[in-house]
C-alpha cells in the first residue's frame, strides 16, 4: 500500500511480536495476548511509535530544504522527543514548544525524562502556559513564525506528527507488517489494541486493517479525555489517509472504534487502575508502561478481558507504542512501587 511514497529509515525494521504467557494466564486464560514492542523499534532516544510515522514526513521535510523541525507537544511529550532525535540524527535544528497539559503533580517534571532527554539531544526546548488540546495550537504557530523572522526555515510538524499530510502512513506500514509477521505465525489477530490521542496511529492501523477487512478489530483505548475530538480527528485522518494510499473505499464513522472508558481523571494523571495495570504488566511480564498512554491502554484491555469483550480464543495484539521516559516525571506516584 506503500510502494509510492518515500521512506526515510529510523528504525531497526520490524518490531518483535512477543507473547504475554503470564498476563493472558493471569486473566484466565480464555485469550492470548501478544505485544507487539514499538517501544523497542530504535536506537533513537528509545524509540515509539513517532518514528513509524516521521519514517514518511522526513524525506519531505529534507526536500523542503529546511533548517529546523518545529514541533509541539505537552511537557512530557515523547513525540517532541522524538522529533528532537530525529532532527540530530539528520542533521537539522530543531524547535519544540511544550505546553502545559498536564496539571504537574512532581517537582521535577519539567527537568527530567522526555523533556531532558530533548534538552541533551539540542533542541531548543520552550514552555508555554496553554492547556491540553490536540488540535492546531497558537503557540506552534508563533514559533514557526518566530524561526522565520531569525533568518531560519522552520519545517512544521504538528504535535503527534497526526495531522500532518503524511502523518497516517507509518502506521498503514504497521498493517502490512502484521500481516507478513502473520503469515510466518501461522494465524491472525482478533483484535489489535491501541492507545489513542492526536489518532494517526489508529488512523493508519484503521486503513491498513481495512485493506482485510479488519478496521473495526482495531480497538483504540482513548487517553485523551477529549474522546469526540480524539475520534473526529481519527475518521479524518484515516478518510485522508486512505485516499492517499488509495484504498478504494471510504472510511465510515463505524471504521473507528475508540474506548473512552479508560482515560479519567483527565489527560495525563493516572487513575488509581491505571497504575495498577502498569504495576500488574510490569510484576508479570517486566514490560514498562507509562501513565500517561500505554498504562491506560493497558488498563483498557485487562478490563476488557475481564469483561469477557474478546470471544473466548480471541487472540489479541497490544500495540506498545513507546513511552516509557515520561515515567520520570512520576517518581513520586511510584515511590513505593
Ligand atoms: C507512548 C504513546 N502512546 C500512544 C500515543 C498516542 O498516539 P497518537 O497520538 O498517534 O494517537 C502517543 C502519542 O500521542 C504516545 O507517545
Amino acid at each position: 500500500m506503500l510502494e509510492d511514497f518515500e521512506r526515510y529509515p529510523l528504525t531497526f525494521g520490524p518490531t518483535p511480536i512477543e507473547k504475554l504467557s503470564r498476563l493472558s494466564d493471569h486473566l484466565g486464560g480464555d485469550v492470548e495476548i501478544f505485544a507487539k514492542r514499538e517501544d523497542c523499534n530504535s536506537g533513537l532516544a528509545f524509540g515509539g511509535n513517532k518514528l513509524r510515522k516521521l519514517e514518511y514526513i522526513v524525506p519531505d521535510a529534507i526536500k523542503s530544504g529546511a533548517d529546523t523541525l518545529v514541533s509541539i507537544g505537552g511537557v512530557q511529550s515523547n513525540h517532541t522527543r522524538m522529533v528532537a532525535a530525529v532532527a540530530a540524527k539528520i542533521g537539522l535544528k530543531c524547535r519544540l514548544v511544550q505546553e502545559a497539559w498536564v496539571p504537574h503533580e512532581d517537582a521535577v517534571y519539567d527537568r527530567v525524562g522526555n523533556i531532558m532527554l530533548s534538552r541533551i539531544m539540542g533542541a531548543d526546548v520552550r514552555l508555554a502556559e496553554d492547556g491540553f488540546d490536540i488540535g492546531i495550537r497558537r503557540s506552534w504557530e508563533e514559533a514557526i513564525e518566530d524561526v522565520k523572522a531569525k533568518g531560519g526555515k522552520p519545517y512544521a510538524i504538528p504535535a503527534g506528527a497526526s495531522v500532518h499530510p503524511y502523518g497516517g502512513l507509518g502506521y498503514v506500514g504497521f498493517a502490512e507488517e502484521v500481516r507478513r509477521q502473520e503469515a510466518d505465525l501461522g494465524f491472525q489477530f482478533d483484535y489489535v489494541v491501541v492507545c489513542t490521542v492526536t489518532g494517526s496511529t489508529h488512523a493508519g492501523m484503521t486503513v491498513g486493517f481495512a485493506k482485510d477487512g479488519r478496521a473495526e478489530k482495531v480497538i483504540g483505548i482513548d487517553a485523551s479525555a477529549t474522546p469526540a475530538q480524539t475520534k473526529a480527528q481519527v475518521v479524518e485522518i484515516a478518510r485522508r489517509t486512505a485516499d492517499l494510499v488509495k484504498l478504494g473505499r471510504e472510511i465510515e464513522e463505524r471504521d473507528v472504534v475508540l474506548v473512552e472508558d479508560y482515560a479519567y481523571p483527565i489527560y495525563g494523571v493516572p487513575s488509581e487502575e491505571t497504575k495498577e495495570a502498569i504495576r500488574l504488566c510490569a510484576r508479570l511480564e517486566g514490560m514498562i508502561t507509562d501513565p500517561v498512554y500505554e498504562g491506560k491502554s493497558m488498563q483498557g484491555m485487562i478490563d476488557l478481558v475481564s469483561k469477557g469483550y474478546f470471544p473466548k480464543g480471541s487472540k489479541i495484539l497490544y500495540a506498545h507504542l513507546g513511552g516509557a521516559p515520561a515515567l520520570n516525571g512520576y517518581g513520586y506516584t511510584f515511590r513505593n512501587g
